[in-house]
This record gives structure tokens, C-alpha cells and sequence, in this order.
């Protein structure tokens, strides 16, 4: 009797205890600042170890396995980015359920004794769709953007932020939450230097709620000294192998007494359609990350697990146009399906070094079943030309934000006047590929990633039919070209001889994304011709995760029961498209594709690994085609000397001012004698009033060599605002010896006192320029073919 009521007692002691434990652990109000050189948790030196993910990338009932994998591979934080687009599709109208409950990934990140930091933009980048802008401020032909100057951003900005708050500020850890850090705004320095929107953006986030939590900012150890905002700590984004004593040399001058931290440590990097697959190799990631430890700094996984970029919430980058592939797998350390791979272990084995008394790093969770699914062939079709939407009329052209579309393709037709030779169409601004057909006979294609705007067109008849079928491939998502409204935006001419016509009159079809406007399509059995939709139907007797091989098609997008797994393009280099067991069926399950092209076969086969290098490399993509050479003998340099060796922005002054619209840098040798290439991060002009020259318009018309088949190092990335991602002359196929010259054509002619050259910002010291010849001058430069 006695016993029992001893055991019962200690029952009743222990639920007690667990309760109080649990809520210590996850419900009572705590602390957290950006104190003397540390964070302080609960008044304790807390290291953050945070590992990113998207929800919107994943899943909703992938998200707590995907949050478990984090802690697995040591983390203890969880980042996250919200995108205001995802969450606001048609102004005023907000939703935070289903995939889209941002509180309830919050509560998971808790439920998983992990804290959180949340990054709720406004803008946020990432490679999604406007950096996370709505497209609908578009619509607004006086819009700006991550500005004060523009009322109306400012406006529906707070607005937003007002609605993020009602969601998240109970979750502050000052209320009882896990959220310890917010953001406020994104790597602003790149963009701009107003404090006051920086601080307005500050009270914005403030006032929606999240008025105890510590705010911060994130930028770049090159512009991060360029402004300051009150009460708002500063952190710094860099990628892997980076050199961590260099990073935060200038910011100890700075904040000497900030605590350290990489707010992002990219893990990878993203890819582009039609250009080689990222990677960054796991001992250069490795190597900085220790360093990182080694001196108690504090850091976020730029991608922990990056996920998919379903549907159409992929972005671009500009210039030159680039469009993101759907898969955001990054090269991270937990891949696109949730799956560990050898980083992954990496980072996990490390940590286990760098522990506090008495914490371990939990197991993996189980794997998610995956499965392949059989080949299956698409019986039925619907002709896009022959299930075309009800016809909006305008007599100019006009973007497909004006007609209320956000996303997809869009149908312009109008009828040609008569022109008895060739003559040449012009579109201008074409966002972002077409299909040019006359009385329904494909003509041929333009694309914005090339440049082009013009194609050759017959002779016509009078009434002719002219149809242009354009496709929106993301919206550019970073830098000062992110006002990319899409579909034709200004005009579509016709050349002929010295006659330019303005095309007007024009019927507009509209093909918006989403699935209940394919799926209404009529479906026959006889083969499409030209775009099409195309519908199957299979079976499956197990569910489980899979890859859906989609080589054989031309461009386009695919639904499956519904969900939209996202783009895919023969160009590649992703072939295969991520198709979550999640959203499959026992039973019957229904697949539809929109191809914009012909597909050599319209079949799909599972498999169970994804593909995500192939690409066949496009000549036509590089800036010095065969036999050509830079001839350099008739010109004067502008300057030329030594660049000092080791990292950082190198400036130099000419020794007078100079004017021009094209020029040249040439590399004369390497740092290290023996080394035969050239790498440059980035390269800016600095213009007599002391600013750099807006490098919008730039464009490479002559690179003498560039490493495009084993990685993705073009020439544009000197001015691709990317410091973490360089030029390099080629180390496999195209290596060539020294000099090295890369010429740009800067569309406007400037006057200039000076230039700036940034080496690599990564360990390797390859290609580092020693000796250079700077030209700029007004006309072209001979290249010799
Ligand atoms: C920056 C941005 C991120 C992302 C990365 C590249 O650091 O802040 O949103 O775009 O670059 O992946």
C-alpha cells in the first residue's frame, strides 16, 4: 500500500516535472540580444547555428522532417525567409493556411526545441519571383521599389508587414516564443544607402508587432559601412570557402564590440537555365564553416536544404537575362527530396566537435519512401491555338500585368498589312521568349536570354495573321533591373527598308498558371501539333517521392493532380523534375503538361535520382566565337600597373579623366607566376562625381576565354553584382595562356576618373590579376575574325 502510494506519488512528481521542463524549453517568456562580442540567450553566450529553409519550398507535410534534418546536422535555429508575393497574390486578399501557414512552421520549429529567425522581407531575393514582390505593384506605371520616394510601395509594404506581425509577434521569445532575430529588409547595401527607408522599413517591422525581439540586417563585408541603422544589429552574408578573418576585418574596426555572425554561409549556389550546374565543394564549405567555429561565429546555412521552386516561383537575374531553374536543391547539404548527402555528414561530424556540455545531435529521421514510377505515354492533347481563351482588345501593346495576368504565357495577335518582300519584326521589350507564327505556321523564336528582338518574316498579305505566344520565365529577383514586368511591355514594329510600322489592334490571350484554367482544356486523342497541353493518367499501388524525366520535351510546365511541380527545359541543366510522394495518390493519379515546343516523344518516365547537370553547352552563349582575336595593337592603354595581391576591392585613379561607352581589361599575368589564367569577382567604373556608374545596360562583346563546361564562370559575372561568383578563363577545354582580355560595350558613353577591380573573395587565390592594361575609349574595339 505504502509502495503504491510512493510510486504514485512519483508519477505524479514526474508529469509535473516533464511539464514544467517543456515549458521551460519552449513556453516561458525569454531573452535574446546581440550583446558585448556575444548573443546572449536567457543571459547566457548562446552561438546561433542556424540552418535556412523555405516553407514554401517544401512540402506542408514534409515540413517537421525537413526541420528534424536541420537538427540533425547540429543546428539549433531555424531561418526562414517569407515572400510577401506568396502570401498577398491579388492586393488585400492575405493567406497564411495550408501550405502558406508560416505560424504553424513556427510552432514546428519549436515543437523541435529549435529557435527561429525570421526574415519577412519586404524583399527578400532568393531567387523567387521578384525577390518576393507582388507582381501587382506592376501595375502601377510609376512603381519603384525598396524606396521611400514611392508612397504607394511604402504603403502596401507596412500593410504587409501589419499581417505578418498578427501571425508571428506572439511568437517573439520575449512572449514565449522561439522567434529570437527579424530581419529588416535584404542586403540593402547592394541596392542602396538611405538610412531613412532602411529605418522606416525598421519601424514598419516594429510596429507590426514585433516590437521586443532583436532586429538585424544582413550585407556584405564590401558595403556594409555604407550606412548604419539605429537599433538594428548587423550581420554579414558570404559563401562557402570564403576567408572569415578577411570577411569581418573591417567590421571589428566598426562594431569591435558586435557579436560575429555570417547571417548567410551559402552552401552552394542556384542555377540558371541553359548554363553549367552550381557546386561548391565540400571541403571549401567545410573549411570555412570550422573557421567560423573556431572563433565563435555565429551562422545561418544559405541553404540548410533549399528545396523546390514550384510552380512559377522561380526569379531571374539581369543582365544578362537569366532564369532559375525549378529545382532549389543548391548543392546543399540535405538535397531537393529532404535526403542527406555527403555534406550533410560533413557538417554533421564537424559539429560533434563544437557541442556545449551535455548536447547531442539527434539522429536523422527515417527517409520518406521513394519510388519510381512506370513509363507512361500521353494519349490525349489539346492544341493551344485551338482552346484559346476569351480575347481582351487593346490598341497598343501592352504588358501582361496590365491585363491582370501574374504569371504564364500570353497570345498576341494582330492582322499585318501587306508586304510584298521580307521585312523584319521587332519586339521591344520581349519578356521573355516567343513563338513567332504567321496564318498559324511557326516562323521561329526569339529569346531574352541572347538579346534577341528581331526575325526575318516572309512576304505577307494584307490581314495576315500575326501571332506572337510569349512566355514569362521569372521575374528578376535581385539588383536595380527587378522592374521586369512581363509579356511585350512597349512595341512590336516592322522593318522594311527604311519604313519602321508600329503594329496595333491587338487581340490578347491570356494562359495564367493555375491549374483549374489547364485543366478545363479540351483533350482529344489525335496528336497536337504545335503547344499543346497533354494528359495522362496513371496508376499507382504505392506512393512515395519521385523524379519525373522530362528530356524529352521542349519547354514548359507540368501539373500533377493538381499541384504545379514547376518549369522545365531541354536546355537544362535540370532534366528531371522533384514529384513529391505527398502529393500522389493510391490509385489513379492525373498528370497534365503545356509544352510551347514539339517534344521528340510525349512520355515521362519515373526515376529515382534527379538529374541536374546535363546541358549541352550553347556556343552562341560565349563572347569570343571561333577565330576570333582582340586586337589591342592600334589602341593606347588608359592606364596600366600592378594590382597588389590579397583580397579586397583594388581602385585605382587614372591619371586623368577619360570618356567612353566601351572598355577593355587586360590581364597580363597571374600573382603567381606560374599560373596561366584570370579570375575576376567584379569590376565598376567610378564616375567623376565619384559613384559607380550604373552597370545596368552593360554587356560583354568580346572574352577571350571562359570556363563555361564545368562550372558556370561567364564573363557578365564581373558585373553581375555577385561578389561571391567570378570570371574565369577556362581550366578544362578553353585554357589558354596569358594576356586575357574582357571587353564590354557599356551601352552609354560615361566619363570617368577611375575603375575598381575585385579579385575572388573565396580561399583560392587562382587567377589573381598582377600586371593590367586598362582602355576605354568611345568607339568599338577591332576584333578580328
Ligand atoms: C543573397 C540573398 C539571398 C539569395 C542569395 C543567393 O545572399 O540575400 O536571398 O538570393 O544571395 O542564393
Amino acid at each position: 500500500m505504502r509502495l503504491l502510494k510512493t510510486s504514485k506519488l512519483i508519477l505524479i512528481l514526474v508529469i509535473f516535472m516533464t511539464f514544467i521542463t517543456n515549458a521551460q524549453v519552449s513556453k516561458q517568456a525569454g531573452t535574446f540580444v546581440a550583446a558585448d562580442n556575444t548573443f546572449l540567450l536567457n543571459g547566457k553566450p548562446f552561438l546561433v547555428r542556424a540552418g535556412e529553409i523555405h516553407f514554401p519550398r517544401i512540402p506542408r507535410e514534409y515540413w517537421e522532417q525537413r526541420i528534424q534534418m536541420c537538427k540533425a546536422m547540429g543546428m539549433n535555429t531555424i531561418c526562414i525567409y517569407l515572400f510577401w508575393n506568396f502570401h498577398e497574390q491579388q492586393p488585400d486578399q492575405f493567406d497564411f493556411t495550408g501550405q502558406k501557414d508560416v505560424a504553424e512552421f513556427v510552432r514546428l520549429i519549436q515543437k523541435n526545441g529549435m529557435y527561429c529567425i525570421v526574415r519577412p522581407g519586404p524583399y527578400a531575393c532568393a531567387e523567387w519571383d521578384m525577390g518576393g514582390l507582388p507582381w501587382w505593384l506592376l501595375k502601377k506605371n510609376d512603381i519603384q521599389v525598396r524606396t521611400k520616394d514611392n508612397p504607394y510601395f511604402m504603403e502596401r509594404s507596412t500593410k504587409y508587414l501589419k499581417e505578418v506581425g498578427k501571425q508571428l509577434a506572439p511568437y517573439q521569445i520575449q512572449n514565449g516564443g522561439n522567434i529570437i532575430m527579424v530581419q529588416v529588409e535584404n542586403e540593402y547595401g547592394v541596392f542602396g544607402k538611405d538610412v531613412l527607408y532602411m529605418s522606416q522599413v525598421r519601424d514598419a517591422v516594429r510596429n507590426s508587432g514585433f516590437d521586443k525581439v532583436q532586429l538585424f540586417r544582413c550585407d556584405w563585408s564590401s558595403n556594409f559601412f555604407n550606412y548604419d541603422v539605429d537599433g538594428v544589429y548587423t550581420a554579414l552574408n558570404f559563401g562557402a570557402g570564403s576567408n572569415i578573418e578577411k570577411q569581418f576585418e573591417k567590421y571589428k574596426e566598426i562594431y569591435p564590440k558586435a557579436p560575429l555572425m555570417c547571417s548567410e554561409y551559402w552552401t552552394g549556389w542556384f542555377d540558371y537555365w541553359g548554363r553549367a550546374h552550381e557546386t561548391r565543394s565540400i571541403s571549401s564549405f567545410i573549411g570555412s564553416l570550422k573557421d567560423m567555429l573556431d572563433r565563435n561565429i555565429s551562422f545561418s546555412l544559405y541553404m540548410a536544404h533549399g528545396g523546390t521552386s514550384f510552380g512559377q516561383w522561380g526569379g531571374a537575374n539581369a543582365p544578362p537575362f537569366g532564369s532559375m531553374v525549378a529545382s532549389y536543391d543548391y548543392n546543399a547539404p540535405i538535397n531537393e527530396a529532404g535526403l542527406p548527402t555527403d555534406k550533410f555528414y560533413a557538417v554533421r561530424d564537424l559539429m560533434k566537435n563544437y557541442l556545449n556540455p551535455g548536447e547531442t545531435i539527434p539522429e536523422p529521421p527515417v527517409n520518406y519512401p521513394s519510388i519510381s514510377i512506370p513509363q507512361l505515354t500521353f494519349k490525349e492533347s489539346a492544341s493551344l491555338f485551338e482552346n484559346l481563351p476569351k480575347a481582351n482588345k487593346t490598341e497598343n501593346i501592352q504588358s501582361m500585368e496590365a491585363f491582370n495576368q501574374g504569371w504564364g504565357r500570353i497570345l498576341y495577335r494582330t492582322q499585318l498589312p501587306e508586304s510584298k518582300t521580307s521585312f523584319k519584326l521587332k519586339i521591344t521589350e520581349l519578356r521573355d521568349w516567343a513563338n513567332i507564327y504567321i496564318n498559324g505556321k511557326f516562323i521561329g523564336n526569339l529569346d531574352r536570354r541572347k538579346d534577341e528582338n528581331t526575325i526575318e518574316i516572309p512576304a505577307v498579305k494584307k490581314g495576315d495573321v500575326l501571332d506572337i505566344l510569349v512566355e514569362a520565365m521569372g521575374r528578376v529577383n535581385y539588383g536595380k533591373t527587378i522592374i521586369d514586368r512581363k509579356g511585350i511591355t512597349e512595341k512590336v514594329e516592322l522593318l522594311s527598308g527604311s519604313n519602321t510600322t508600329i503594329l496595333k489592334n491587338w487581340e490578347v490571350f491570356n494562359f495564367p498558371v493555375d491549374y483549374n484554367f489547364q485543366k478545363k482544356m479540351k483533350f482529344k486523342t489525335e496528336k497536337a501539333k504545335g503547344p499543346a497541353w497533354y494528359k495522362a493518367t496513371f496508376e499507382l499501388k504505392t506512393t512515395g517521392d519521385t523524379y519525373i524525366d522530362m528530356s524529352t520535351w521542349g519547354k514548359g510546365m507540368v501539373w500533377v493532380n493538381g499541384y504545379n511541380l514547376g518549369r522545365y527545359w531541354k536546355i537544362g541543366p535540370q532534366q528531371t523534375l522533384f514529384m513529391p510522394g505527398c502529393w500522389l495518390k493510391k490509385g489513379k493519379n492525373e498528370i497534365i503538361v503545356l509544352d510551347l515546343e514539339i517534344p521528340t516523344a510525349t512520355q515521362i518516365s519515373g526515376v529515382t535520382t534527379p538529374v541536374l547537370d546535363k546541358i549541352v553547352i550553347d556556343e552562341s552563349l560565349l563572347h569570343r566565337k571561333k577565330g576570333e582575336t582582340l586586337d589591342l595593337s592600334v589602341e593606347t592603354p588608359s592606364d596600366e600597373g600592378v594590382f597588389s595581391s590579397g583580397q579586397g576591392w583594388k581602385e585605382v585613379t587614372l591619371k586623368k579623366e577619360f570618356e567612353g561607352q566601351y572598355f577593355c581589361l587586360e590581364a597580363l599575368d597571374s600573382q603567381n607566376p606560374k599560373d596561366t589564367s584570370t579570375t575576376i569577382a567584379e569590376i565598376e567604373l567610378i564616375g567623376v562625381d565619384g559613384l559607380p556608374i550604373n552597370r545596368s545596360k552593360w554587356k560583354i562583346v568580346y572574352a577571350d576565354s571562359e570556363e563555361v563546361s564545368v562550372g558556370n564562370y561567364s564573363a557578365e559575372k564581373i558585373f553581375d553584382q555577385q561578389e561571391s561568383t567570378i570570371w574565369s578563363t577556362g581550366w578544362t577545354v578553353s585554357k589558354t595562356p596569358h594576356p586575357h582580355q574582357v571587353v564590354v560595350n557599356m551601352e552609354d558613353s560615361v566619363k570617368i576618373k577611375g575603375f575598381k577591380y575585385l579579385p575572388r573573395t573565396d580561399k583560392s587565390t587562382n587567377g589573381n590579376v598582377k600586371s593590367y592594361r586598362f582602355y576605354i575609349k568611345p568607339s568599338a574595339f577591332i576584333i578580328k575574325k
